[in-house]
């Protein structure tokens, strides 16, 4: 695709994989629209650029260069979610600034800046001193997006934050959530939680439009209600990673070919792939549970464990010796899969997910059936839309999460309900097949958003 020269897209990922992976899925619709791209990326887990050749990449600095990197590895593996990204935030906002004047003055047209929406005002204020249009990319689903949006209401009217004894009443102000589902994070700092998200809500408001990786018949209602709120223009282009065969992350390697050939070995529908996303992190008794829980349900399993995930552990050495012999070729557990591979084969049967949005978009796509044990944030919104509203999946709550509930669960999921879900599962990846087709409501919105981009060049931004 020949670049429309003189375009260039500025885009700043939150480095997390959940939210720098829909990223680069977007910058590779914008590069196939012509567009060139430039990523801005935090040095803090910095990419490999090398796997993503069509884009230009540049590293900002955290601002105490020279001093001892404040998000070493050693300072962040302990840190709760919002205490990391206030930090982020403190630590890039001005070479942030800094990177922004030197793209822009490098003499090429730059469109716009797309953003995360977690940024927030750092990303604000640089734009609007510098003279640029800020788009920002929602990562997560419009449903959780609208309880984000209420958190004032939900204060006010004393769901948060959430009570014990109050865990299964209905939201009725945002049905279908009951209490136990508000999207909320684990943090010593409740007070900074709750201004991170009305950050990222009043930031997209004052935005110049909000891209989301979502389609409208997955989350109509919801769109409209963040619609009405926002009052901004909006883009539903997703699934972003079916928009394209040629994907900025489906490079494989020699892990992911083992495991190929381990599911090519196994019949169809029979594996449970399981896997908790990029982030979260489980206590060495869950980890136990779940071992033999997957043992004993005597199904083919594919188990990712990221080294770290379960805490005060390396790996995999808390498991009994023994059991990794024991389950033989039954079960294969692993650091990392590729797992848009993963869910498009044919072996696969049921996703055991966290239900982080990507991880449930993934599963749509591929119409397979889920088990959601949520664990934290737009999780728990997402997982009530994929049992009650979509009825694709069914619950496994963490508070439950024994061997004998796990082996139950996955009984259920993989006999008793298994054609039930399938075919509803099947029934939404036509729809989200459908979105994509030239007809369909994220291919028209994707057109409106390039006329949007390029509508920008003739905007003199009131600086
Ligand atoms: C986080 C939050 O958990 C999630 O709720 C929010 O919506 C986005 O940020 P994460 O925990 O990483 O995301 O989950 P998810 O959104 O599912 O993203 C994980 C990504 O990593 C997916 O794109 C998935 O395909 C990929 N992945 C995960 C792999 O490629 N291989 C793996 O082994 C595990």
């Amino acid at each position: 695709m020949e670049e429309r020269r003189g375009r260039r897209i500025i885009m700043f990922p939150l480095p997390f994989a959940g939210h720098f992976n829909p990223m680069i899925e977007l910058a590779g619709i914008f590069h196939h629209r012509g567009f060139s791209v430039t990523i801005l990326h935090t040095s803090y887990n910095f990419p490999d650029p090398s796997r993503h050749p069509h884009f230009t990449f540049r590293s900002i600095p955290h601002n105490k260069e020279g001093e001892k990197d404040p998000l070493s590895q050693s300072e962040t593996s302990s840190m709760d979610l919002i205490v990391l990204m206030l930090r982020l935030k403190q630590c890039y906002a001005e070479t942030f600034r800094q990177s922004m004047a030197e793209e822009v003055g490098g003499g090429e047209t730059v469109c716009c800046l797309v953003s995360d929406a977690i940024w927030g005002k750092i990303t604000e204020v640089v734009a609007e001193e510098i003279g640029v249009r800020r788009v920002v990319l929602r990562t997560g689903g419009a449903s959780s997006f609208c309880a984000f949006a209420a958190y004032p209401l939900l204060r006010d009217k004393g769901y948060l934050p959430i009570q014990d004894s109050r865990l299964d009443e209905l939201v009725t102000e945002l049905l279908p959530l009951k209490v136990k589902d508000l999207p909320v994070i684990e943090t010593k700092e409740p007070e900074e939680l709750y201004r991170v998200v009305n950050d990222m809500v009043e930031r997209a408001k004052s935005s110049s439009g909000v891209i989301w990786n979502t389609f409208e018949d997955l989350e109509r209602l919801s769109l409209m209600d963040c619609s009405n709120k926002l009052q901004v223009p909006f883009f539903p282009i997703g699934p972003f990673h079916k928009h394209s065969d040629d994907h900025p992350l489906k490079t494989k390697n020699k892990d992911d070919d083992e495991t190929t050939c381990w599911l090519d070995k196994q019949d169809p529908h029979s594996v449970v792939y399981a896997s908790f996303g990029s982030l979260a992190a489980i206590e060495e008794k869950e980890f136990l549970e779940i071992a033999w829980g997957l043992r004993n349900s005597e199904r083919p399993f594919l188990w990712v464990v990221r080294p770290g995930m379960v805490r005060g552990t390396e790996w995999l050495e808390s498991l009994p010796c023994g059991f990794l012999e024991n389950i033989g070729h039954k079960g294969k557990i692993v650091k990392w899969v590729n797992q848009l591979e993963v869910l498009a084969h044919p072996a696969i049967g049921a996703f055991w997910t966290h239900c982080g949005w990507n991880s449930t978009l993934e599963s749509i796509c591929q119409g397979v059936p889920m088990i959601c044990t949520p664990c934290f944030s737009d999780q728990h919104v997402n997982a009530r839309y994929i049992i009650d509203v979509w009825r694709v999946g069914m619950v496994l709550e963490r508070s439950k999460m024994e061997m004998k509930e796990i082996e139950n669960a996955l009984r259920s999921v993989m006999m008793e309900k298994g054609d039930e879900l399938r075919e509803r599962s099947l029934k939404l990846k036509e729809s989200a097949d459908f979105c994509l087709t030239k007809d369909g409501s994220s291919s028209k919105n994707l057109e409106k958003l390039v006329s949007h981009v390029l509508s920008f060049d003739s905007y003199a931004f009131a600086s």
